[in-house]
C-alpha cells in the first residue's frame, strides 16, 4: 500500500512537473521546447515564434486590449469568445433587433457590423532590453529614484527603437523588474462583427455554470479585421478591405483525446505567483471576503430587477455579467487556496529560500527579505482593505458614484490644469453620458447605492471615513441624493455640464451626489492613498528582490516563469480530467447530450434554442461529431488567467482544436498558486464552433473561408475538407 502510493507520487511528479507557467514566446528554445516535445508536440519553438518567417504568433492578436483572438482565414476572419465580444453584440442589440437573444450572422461582407474603438493588436517582434532599461540604476538609489530612472530609460527606448511608421514600441517589465522586453506591435482598428450565436448557446449556463465544470457553453463570436488598401492598420472606412494575415490557423477536425498535447497562446492579464504567504493569507481572510460581500449585495438587487423586466435585463446584461464574474471567481479562488494549502506551501518555499540564503552566504543581500515582507504586508493591510472598498463601491458597483467620480476628476482637472483641459475632459464625459443612460435604471442603481454605502460605512476603518459617514443614515441620504441629483437622468446631467468651467463647478458643488463622491474621494485621498502608495512602492521593491533571490538561488532546473502582464505568452499541457474532492472524478470532454440534460425550457440561463434541439434529435452533426456524439467543451492543464479568454488551443502540429474561455472553480487560485491536480482551463471544442456556424446558423460562407484539416487521420496532416 505504502509502496504503491510512493510509486504513484514518484510517477506523477515528472508528469505534472512539466506543467504550469506562462512563458515568453521568444524564449522557448531549450527547456520549454524539450518539455513540450516530451508532452507530444511535433512543432519546433520557431514554428511558434519566429521574427523572420510567419509563425503562430502572427495569427494571435490581442483583442481589444483585454481578450485574445485568432485569425482563422486568409481574409482576416477572427475568432474570440462570445463574452469578449459581448458589449459589442449588446451595443448592436435592441428590443427589436436582439442579437444577444437571437444571434447574428453576416452572410456577406456588406452585412458585417463596425465597432468603433475595438482593436486587434499583433506582436511583430520581441526583444530583451534589460540592460538598456537598467543603465544608470544602482542598488543604493532610493526606490522612487530607481523607478524614475527606469521610466526615463524606457521612454527613451520606446522613442528610438526602429519600427515602421504604423507600428508602436512598448516596453514591459518581467520578473518584477528583473527583466525588460520591447514589443513592436501593430494595431488594427476596423474590426467588424461577423457572427455570434444566441446567448442560449454562447452564454449557455450563464452565471450558474460560469467558472464551472462540467460545462456546455458555445462561448464564441466571429469578427473580421479590415485593413487599408496596403493591408495596413486604418481607422474604420467603407473602403477598407479584409486583412490578409501573415499566418492563419488551420482547423483540425480530428478532435481531442485525454493526454493529447495542447498549447494555449494568448495574452494573460495579471498573476501574482510569487507573493509571500502573508499576502496570500490576506487575500483569503481580508480582501476576498470584503469584495465578495459588496458584490453579493449589488448582484442580488440587479438580479431581482432583471428577472422582472426584459428591458432592464438587456440594459444590465453586460454590467451584471462583469460584476458576477469576479464575484464568483473570488469565491472559487478562496476555496482553491484553502484546499491546495497554498499558504503552507508558500511557507515551506520561504523556509527553503532562507536555507539557501544562509547556505550561499547571501544574508547581506537577502537576509531581511522575509521579515520585511511581514512588516510591510501587515502595515498595508488596513489601507489595502479601505482601498478595495473604495474601488468596489465608488468605481465599480454604484453607477451614480462612478459618474460622480468622473465629475470629481473633472473638477480636479480644472483646478490643476486649467480651462483647456477642463473643456476636453468635459466634452468626453458628456459624450459618454448618452451610452451610460441608455443602460441606466435609476431604481436599480438607487437600491444598490443604499446597500453599498451602508456596507462602506461599516466596513471601512472609522478613521478613514468622511465625517458625514460616521453616523450614516443610508436610507435618508439615498432618498435625498436620488431625488435631487442631476446625475440620475440624461437631460439633467447634460445641463449640469453646460456652461463655462466656473459655472459647471458651482453647479457640481451644489449637487448632492457630487457632494457624497467628493467627501468619499477626499477622505480616501487624504487618509488612505498616500500611505498605501508609500507601502506599496516598498513592497514592489521587496518583490523584485525576492524574485531576484529566487532566480539566483533556486535549483538550475526550477521552472520560474514571469507573472502575467498582458503580454503574449505560451502555456502548454495536455487534455486531462481532474478530481476536485473525494470520490469525484471529472472527465475532460462534454457533449451535446449534456446541454440537453441541463435544458430548462424558457429559463434565462438554461434555455436551448429549438433549432439546436432539432439538430440534436436528428443527430444532424455534419462532419463534426465523433462516434455519433457532438463534443462541446474540454479541459486541460494549461495555465491560463483572465485575458486568455479567446485564446486558441493548438494541437501538436499547430492546428486549432479549441477556444479557451474559462477555468474550473476549484482551480482559479492558479493566479497565486498553480496546482496541477486542481487547475484546469476550459475550452470550446472547435468542432462545436464549426457545427454551430455550419449546421445551426447555415453560415457556410464562413466555413468555406477556413482551412479544415485532419492531422490525426491524414499522414501528413494537411488534407482539405470536401
Ligand atoms: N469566467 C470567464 C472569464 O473570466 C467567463 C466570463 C463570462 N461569462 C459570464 N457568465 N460572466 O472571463
Ligand atoms: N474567462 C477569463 C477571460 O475572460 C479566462 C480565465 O480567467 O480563465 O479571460
Amino acid at each position: 500500500m505504502k509502496l504503491l502510493r510512493l510509486l504513484f507520487i514518484f510517477l506523477s511528479v515528472p508528469l505534472f512537473a512539466q506543467q504550469g507557467g506562462m512563458w515568453i514566446p521568444s524564449l522557448l528554445e531549450g527547456m520549454n521546447e524539450t518539455e513540450m516535445k516530451n508532452l507530444g508536440m511535433k512543432m519546433s519553438a520557431k514554428d511558434i515564434y519566429d521574427v523572420n518567417n510567419a509563425s503562430l504568433k502572427d495569427a494571435v492578436p490581442h483583442f481589444n486590449g483585454g481578450c485574445t483572438s485568432e485569425v482563422i482565414s486568409n481574409q482576416g476572419l477572427l475568432l474570440t469568445n462570445h463574452h469578449c465580444g459581448y458589449s459589442q453584440i449588446q451595443s448592436h442589440s435592441s428590443l427589436e433587433n436582439d442579437y444577444l437573444e437571437d444571434g447574428f450572422w453576416a452572410l456577406k461582407l456588406e452585412d458585417e457590423l463596425p465597432n468603433p474603438g475595438v482593436t486587434a493588436t499583433f506582436i511583430v517582434r520581441i526583444e530583451d532590453v534589460t540592460n538598456q532599461v537598467l543603465t544608470g540604476v544602482t542598488a543604493e538609489m532610493p526606490e522612487a529614484d530607481k523607478q524614475r530612472k527606469i521610466e526615463e530609460n524606457m521612454a527613451q527606448i520606446v522613442q528610438t527603437s526602429p519600427k515602421e511608421a504604423w507600428q508602436e514600441n512598448r516596453v514591459r517589465t518581467f520578473y518584477e523588474g528583473n527583466q525588460y522586453m520591447l514589443f513592436v506591435v501593430e494595431t488594427f482598428k476596423d474590426i467588424r462583427l461577423v457572427g455570434t450565436p444566441p446567448s442560449s448557446i454562447g452564454k449557455f449556463g450563464s452565471d450558474t455554470d460560469n467558472w464551472m465544470w462540467p460545462r456546455h457553453t458555445g462561448d464564441f463570436a466571429l469578427f473580421r479585421i479590415y485593413a487599408d488598401k496596403n493591408n495596413r492598420p486604418a481607422e474604420y472606412s467603407e473602403d477598407n478591405v479584409p486583412y490578409t494575415p501573415k499566418h492563419f490557423l488551420p482547423i483540425s477536425l480530428d478532435g481531442v483525446a485525454e493526454n493529447d498535447f495542447t498549447l494555449v497562446f494568448g495574452f494573460p492579464g495579471t498573476t501574482d505567483e510569487y507573493l509571500p504567504s502573508i499576502a496570500i493569507e490576506q487575500v483569503i481572510n481580508t480582501v476576498n471576503p470584503a469584495r465578495i460581500a459588496i458584490r453579493d449585495a449589488a448582484l442580488t438587487i440587479q438580479d431581482e430587477y432583471m428577472r422582472a423586466d426584459p428591458k432592464i435585463k438587456i440594459q444590465y446584461a453586460s454590467k451584471f455579467a462583469r460584476i458576477a464574474n469576479y464575484w464568483k471567481k473570488w469565491k472559487g479562488e478562496t476555496l482553491g487556496l484553502t484546499k491546495s494549502n497554498a499558504v503552507g506551501i508558500k511557507k515551506k518555499q520561504e523556509k527553503d529560500l532562507i536555507n539557501q540564503i544562509n547556505k550561499k552566504g547571501k544574508q547581506k543581500d537577502y537576509g531581511d527579505l522575509l521579515p520585511k515582507f511581514n512588516q510591510y504586508y501587515s502595515e498595508i493591510e488596513p489601507y489595502k482593505l479601505a482601498r478595495e472598498y473604495f474601488l468596489e463601491v465608488v468605481l465599480r458597483n454604484v453607477e451614480l458614484l462612478r459618474t460622480g467620480y468622473q465629475a470629481y476628476q473633472l473638477k480636479q482637472v480644472y483646478e490643476n490644469r486649467g480651462t483647456q483641459s477642463f473643456e476636453d475632459r468635459r466634452d468626453n464625459l458628456v459624450k459618454r453620458l448618452e451610452g451610460h443612460f441608455k443602460n441606466y435604471s435609476k431604481q436599480v442603481d438607487k437600491e444598490v447605492f443604499e446597500a453599498l454605502i451602508q456596507i462602506y460605512s461599516e466596513g471601512v476603518n472609522k478613521q478613514f471615513l468622511p465625517d458625514s459617514f460616521q453616523n450614516l443614515n443610508a436610507e435618508k441620504l439615498t432618498n435625498e441624493v436620488y431625488a435631487n441629483s442631476a446625475l440620475v437622468n440624461y437631460e439633467a446631467a447634460k445641463n449640469l455640464f453646460e456652461g463655462d468651467a466656473e459655472t459647471v463647478i458651482e453647479k457640481l458643488n451644489n449637487d448632492p451626489a457630487f457632494k457624497v463622491v467628493e467627501e468619499m474621494a477626499t477622505a480616501y485621498f487624504e487618509n488612505v492613498a498616500p500611505k498605501y502608495e508609500e507601502l506599496n512602492l516598498l513592497i514592489s521593491g521587496l518583490q523584485r528582490d525576492y524574485m531576484k533571490a529566487l532566480l539566483e538561488l533556486s535549483p538550475k532546473d526550477a521552472r520560474i516563469f514571469p507573472n502575467a502582464n498582458s503580454t503574449l505568452r505560451v502555456t502548454y499541457g495536455k487534455v486531462a480530467g481532474y478530481s476536485p474532492a473525494d470520490a469525484i472524478y471529472y472527465e475532460p470532454v462534454t457533449h451535446l447530450e449534456g446541454v440537453m440534460q441541463k435544458y430548462i425550457p424558457g429559463d434565462y440561463e438554461f434555455n436551448v434554442p429549438q433549432k439546436l434541439i432539432d439538430l440534436y434529435e436528428a443527430k444532424d452533426f455534419g462532419p463534426y461529431a465523433e462516434n455519433g456524439k457532438m463534443p462541446v467543451n474540454f479541459i486541460g492543464t494549461n495555465h491560463t488567467t483572465g485575458g486568455n479568454s479567446g485564446s486558441p488551443a493548438i494541437d501538436a502540429h499547430g492546428n486549432l482544436i479549441g477556444l479557451n474561455f474559462d477555468r474550473v472553480w476549484e482551480g482559479t487560485m492558479s493566479d497565486y498558486y498553480y496546482d496541477p491536480t486542481l487547475s484546469r482551463n476550459i475550452m470550446v471544442d472547435i468542432r462545436y464552433v464549426l457545427f454551430i456556424v455550419d449546421k445551426y446558423a447555415g453560415a457556410t460562407n464562413l466555413i468555406e473561408e477556413m482551412k479544415l484539416v485532419h492531422p490525426k487521420k491524414g499522414k501528413r496532416g494537411k488534407k482539405k475538407k470536401k
